[in-house]
């Protein structure tokens, strides 16, 4: 009915009001076509909370937006393993959408995390794409069930964040197919996402708004989404080349600005009439789509999600060490409090995601709040200045507690969207703090704040260790209950922590050339590396501690064999040996022959978060799909069940594996032919360009300033301004009218604003500024910096 529907009112369609239909209204909804019953949606940011900006419009989290809840970060939900909280949280933010009357909420970000610089590994969950995926599903699952749309992002291959409109992802098949789309995969073919988000960079070659095979091959053919794609913000690269390739919509609004080029070259057929059609298509069904009407008091909802936010804290804290029980905290303990972080608790992250919440609750405040009795001492600063009488005053307080929670963490100009970190340690001042507290108290505690994974050179040092990343508007709240022992921990890492920046296979090509970027490490990306290197990290993909104890015993499966279309059901008994009740995550992986090429030596292919009473025991069942034994075929360019056996382990994080059995695969023989360097055979040290370009074909193109004379719209107000002084003063100028009403213009905030502006194309900042930065102002500004002053006077 609806489809008719929609039939109908495209053949009423002009072909300039499909056009019209195919670019956004303004910052944050579609165009409508009311003569046509079209209305506008309107879209938020996600993914942690809703950011809904009533009055001006930004996508960088800076003006100010209606008070919502702020929930624990992707990093953060992601340490639960839980997908009914995932789902929960979905059902959540879809009220909240609901009562400020928002469409679609753009989230949830399943991109992998491949190397622990990326700025915005906050805002993702994994380095897995099985757990990625399936966190993502239910997210989506719980959003789309209320009735509220989900924008899928960043589709695909957005793993850096410097340069991150100019960077070409240069990936090989299999870690394309396996690692890299994988998440997005399970995600579509689970929750069927009304809209995805295409991303702003190239993969291999191609932006992703013109990537025929991932929007239409993949993502359409192969997945068989329905939904709409959707461009990140600013991220159309090609109008024409977008629509054909499966790009449905633009956003924000460029105000029409590609209209009229695309509309002649859909009349010499250059433009697909059919693919306009599709586009717009697309739009109609998400503008008429029914939504909920919010009934209820949305404060009544605000309190509700607060408890749900604290409730997903409580359990994605991870305990990542506890010597000698020194936590739960005693109430005989006398405690020392330290750092600026227990005061001003970070609990998001910087940029889109940046959610106003009514309040939150620092450590300090959690602990008062829980009626736990300490002192206090600021003992650092976040600005890393050598505060030799805080560490002192801190030190000499030390000395007579009983134990010294330390709390530690990122500063919020370290970590954010729109850059990348440059160094995976903590702020020097911090550590060196570590120092000082161990050498007069022995009973150190320390509390981890951060988006993302840092060093621990302090680790021998301390006997307590709890991973809070950051954690939503609870936060303090959810800590103090861990720590007093009203809640028992049960968050386990959804990525590894290495020792040192240079165990990270990535570390060697990272950063170093931001705009062509290759993959050399193909599929061995966390612990898919580390394991089969065998190098020593600090704490295994998989890992938490609970205050009680686990056992797994009796490993059985239904089935020896299993062929295409066949399923696999083990089953498990899991004994909390304890004398608390607790949660323990069983982690179900496939193993590999250790000599295979291009294979983990295990990939985790199912889990299940187990709560048990102390003393109980509970059979766990998994069943796996022939799926999760399969491979791509790079030649057919398809999954394909390979024939063998196949070790199944069953354990408590990926390198704590007990139990394992065997499975045999009737498949077929030939799955992979190529012959491969040895480093994709075992991963020891880094891979090289020439044996990725063995693998792939692929090899990165060297980063080339461009000359004075040769710039064009794609390059960048600081690439412009390096030779032209009347360029440097108009950057300047833009750069001082976006920032001169932020409250601390040399803060996180602005740092993050100075980046976006300078390192945008200035093609895609005039799309996104609502004609405030023209076309012809932008050739104008070309010129300048290109010295043809007497194009810059005439503008042309
Ligand atoms: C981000 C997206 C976000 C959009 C709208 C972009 O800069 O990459 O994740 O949804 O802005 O705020």
């Amino acid at each position: 009915m609806m489809m008719n529907d929609i039939k109908t009112t495209l053949r009423n369609l002009s072909p300039q009001e499909k056009m019209t239909l195919t670019s956004g209204h303004d910052f944050w909804s579609s165009e409508p076509l009311y003569p046509h019953n079209i209305p506008s949606f309107r879209m938020s940011d996600g993914p942690h909370g809703l950011r809904y900006q009533a009055q001006a419009g930004d996508h960088l989290g800076l003006n100010k937006s209606v008070p919502s809840t702020s929930f624990p970060t992707a990093s953060a939900s992601a340490c639960t393993w839980d997908l009914d909280l995932l789902y929960q949280m979905g059902q959540g933010i879809a009220k909240e959408a609901q009562s400020c009357q928002v469409d679609m909420v753009l989230g949830p970000g399943v991109n992998i995390k491949r190397n622990p610089l990326c700025g915005r590994n906050f805002e993702y969950f994994s380095e897995d794409p099985y757990l990625a995926g399936q966190l993502g599903a239910s997210w989506i699952n719980g959003l789309q069930d209320q009735g509220i749309a989900a924008c899928l992002k960043h589709f695909a291959c957005n793993n850096q964040e410097n340069d991150r409109l100019l960077s070409d992802s240069l990936v090989d098949p299999v870690a394309l197919h396996e690692l890299y789309l994988e998440a997005f995969r399970i995600a579509v073919e689970q929750s069927q996402p009304e809209s995805i988000m295409c991303a702003y960079n190239k993969i291999n070659g191609t932006y992703a708004s013109d990537n025929y095979y991932l929007l239409t091959e993949v993502l359409r053919r192969q997945w068989g989404f329905k939904g709409a794609v959707i461009t990140d913000w600013g991220a159309l690269n090609n109008k024409v080349k977008a629509i054909n390739a499966g790009t449905d919509l633009e956003m924000p609004s460029s105000q029409h600005m590609f209209d009229q080029a695309a509309l002649a070259d859909l009349k010499t057929g250059e433009l697909s009439a059919q693919a306009l059609d599709r586009a717009a298509r697309h739009v109609i069904t998400l503008a008429r789509q029914p939504r909920p009407k919010f009934e209820g008091d949305r404060s009544v909802l605000l309190t509700q999600n607060a408890t749900l936010a604290q409730k997903i804290a409580e359990n994605s804290i991870v305990l990542l060490k506890n010597t000698a029980h020194i936590l739960p905290l005693q109430p005989t303990d006398k405690l020392l409090v330290v750092g600026e972080m227990a005061q001003h608790t970070r609990y998001q992250g910087a940029g889109s995601s940046h959610i106003n919440p009514p309040a939150a609750i620092s450590i300090i405040a959690g602990l008062k709040s829980e009626n736990i009795q300490f002192n206090y001492q600021v003992g650092y600063r976040f600005d890393n200045q050598q505060t030799t009488a805080l560490a002192a005053a801190a030190r000499q307080s030390a000395q007579e507690a009983d134990k010294v929670i330390l709390v530690l963490g990122l500063p919020e100009v370290a970590e954010s969207e729109g850059f990348d970190r440059t160094s995976l340690d903590l702020p020097a001042n911090q550590n060196d703090l570590v120092d000082q507290l161990a050498q007069v108290n022995p009973n150190l505690i320390i509390l981890l704040v951060a988006g993302a994974p840092v060093t621990l050179p302090w680790l021998d040092q301390t006997k307590g260790l709890l991973n809070l990343y950051l954690n939503g508007e609870n936060v303090g709240k959810a800590c103090a209950r861990i720590l007093n022992g009203q809640v028992n921990p049960s968050g386990k890492l959804a990525e590894t922590y290495p020792i040192a920046y240079k165990d990270v296979p990535s570390a060697q090509t990272y950063d170093h050339n931001t705009r062509s970027v290759a993959y050399e490490e193909s599929l061995y990306v966390g612990y898919r590396y580390y394991d089969k290197a065998n190098v020593a990290v600090n704490f295994p993909f998989g890992f938490g501690l609970s205050y009680t104890t686990f056992k797994l015993a009796q490993l059985q499966r239904d089935t020896t064999h299993i062929a295409p279309g066949q399923q696999l059901t083990l089953s498990v008994a899991l004994t909390n040996t304890g004398p608390i009740a607790g949660q323990e995550v069983v982690q179900v992986y496939v193993g590999a022959d250790p000599k295979a090429p291009l294979t983990p030596l295990t990939a985790l292919k199912a889990f299940q978060k187990v709560p048990l009473a102390p003393g109980e025991t509970k059979t766990v069942t998994f069943t796996l799909p022939a799926q999760a034994f399969m491979q791509w075929d790079p030649d057919l360019e398809q999954w394909r069940l390979p024939k063998g056996s196949r070790r199944l382990y069953v354990g408590t994080s990926s390198r704590n594996l007990p139990l394992e059995t065997v499975v045999t695969l009737d498949g077929a023989t030939s799955v992979r032919t190529q012959a491969l360097p040895q480093w994709y055979i075992t991963p020891v040290g880094y891979p090289n360009a020439t044996d990725f370009e063995l693998l792939s074909g692929l090899r990165a193109k060297p980063m080339l300033a461009t000359p004075v004379g040769a710039f064009t719209a794609m390059n960048t107000p600081r690439e412009l301004s390096k030779g032209s002084l009347p360029v440097r003063q108009i950057t300047n100028l833009i750069r001082h009218y976006q920032t001169k009403d932020l409250a601390d213009p040399k803060g996180s905030e602005a740092q993050f604003m100075d980046k976006i502006i300078l390192d945008t194309p200035l093609i895609r900042l005039s799309q996104q500024t609502q004609g405030q930065f023209s076309l012809p102002m932008l050739k104008r500004l070309v010129a300048l910096a290109n010295h043809n002053y007497w194009r810059a006077l005439v503008g042309k």
